[in-house]
């Protein structure tokens, strides 16, 4: 009799402990989904930084910097045109931010990413090519550094 009972209680004892790996296994499996999507999430992150001015217009930007002249940059009047086109937003020290405008006197980018950002826009801000020549968006790119 006693033979007996040993017999249940370890017959009970397997299949509870066979049924409570089940779902240990299911949360493993779990675990290792999010850590994966987890992993999916920064590798994007850091695209998204790598992408803050698209390759492509920042190579653009380069090849409209080498395509003018020093002397085409110098007959612009920079002031007036940054005046005319960008103080709305940037005011004209470079400091308004109107709309969620960057603050020009603390902007850290290079010259071929304020080309491009001038040249192709970006969020909110409008693109300039086709309302300004090349070598008025170059001179302007270079006067909001003296702004800095
Ligand atoms: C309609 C408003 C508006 C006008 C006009 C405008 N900007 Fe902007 N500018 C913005 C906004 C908004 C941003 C921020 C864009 C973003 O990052 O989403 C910005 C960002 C910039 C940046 C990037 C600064 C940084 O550190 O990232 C530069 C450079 C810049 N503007 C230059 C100019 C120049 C030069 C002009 C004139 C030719 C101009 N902007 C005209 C709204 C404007």
């Amino acid at each position: 009799m006693k033979q007996i009972s040993i017999v249940i209680f370890l017959a009970f004892f397997v299949f509870t402990a066979c049924n409570n790996e089940r779902p240990g296994a299911n949360k493993n499996r779990k675990r290792t989904t999010e850590k994966t999507e987890k992993k999916q999430e920064t590798s994007e992150d850091k695209e998204e930084e790598v992408t803050s001015v698209p390759p492509k217009q920042l190579e653009r930007a380069k090849a409209l910097i080498a395509s003018v002249s020093d002397k085409e940059i110098d007959a612009v009047d920079a002031k007036k045109q940054f005046k005319l086109y960008c103080s709305i937003c940037h005011g004209i020290k470079g400091d308004l931010m109107v709309n969620g405008a960057k603050d020009l006197t603390v902007s850290k980018i290079g010259l071929p990413e304020s080309v491009a950002q001038v040249y192709f826009g970006k969020g909110l801000m409008t693109p300039f090519r086709g309302i300004m020549k090349d070598a008025e968006i170059v001179a302007v790119a270079n006067y909001i550094e003296s702004l800095r």
